[in-house]
């Protein structure tokens, strides 16, 4: 495993739609392993491939702290609600912003196998899997937040910046 080098906002790959994985290879499984040990270094709780310079459509997250999910091309199949999540991203460092996200969210998933798994989140877990699925479309929790502003003490919830 590796470390990969975390790109931030203003890198053009952050803002490209990320494109479907057709294969899952080797290089997607070390893909992977490597964004797990990258997120963690950084004590992240989500993480995005164009977020480490490949744009493809692969995000991992901690939708609760015992459980790593690995995302190959997920799909949003339903959403229900609204919540107010406060956020961060590893691409933005040093800052966070209050964000409107889906109370829950189902999505249909591969998992490194190839399995096909559908699954529903709520609560955290819908926040945290709705950003890092917007990074795959190129999107930046900061053009949805209001009131973005230096991140502190970070005390508050920080989605990628604290677990
Ligand atoms: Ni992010």
């Amino acid at each position: 495993m590796a470390i990969r080098k975390i790109v931030t906002e203003g890198d053009p790959g952050l803002a490209r739609k990320c494109r479907e994985v057709k294969e899952i290879n080797e290089r997607i499984i070390t893909l992977l392993d490597d964004m797990k040990e990258t997120m963690e270094l950084e004590f992240g709780v989500g993480l995005a491939a164009p977020q480490v310079g490949v744009g493809r459509r692969i995000c991992i997250a901690y939708p609760t702290q015992d459980e790593l999910l690995e995302l190959i091309n997920p799909e949003l199949l339903e959403k229900e609600g609204e919540q107010i999540s406060v956020e961060g991203c590893l691409s933005v460092p040093g800052y966070i912003g209050d964000v409107i996200r889906p109370k829950r969210v189902k999505i249909k998933y591969l998992d490194r196998t190839g399995k096909e798994i559908i699954r529903e989140f709520t609560d955290f877990g819908a926040i945290v899997v709705s950003h890092e699925m917007d990074h795959l479309d190129g999107i930046l929790y900061i053009e949805k937040a209001t009131n973005v502003r230096e991140a502190g003490d970070q005390t508050e919830i920080n989605i990628e910046g604290e677990k």
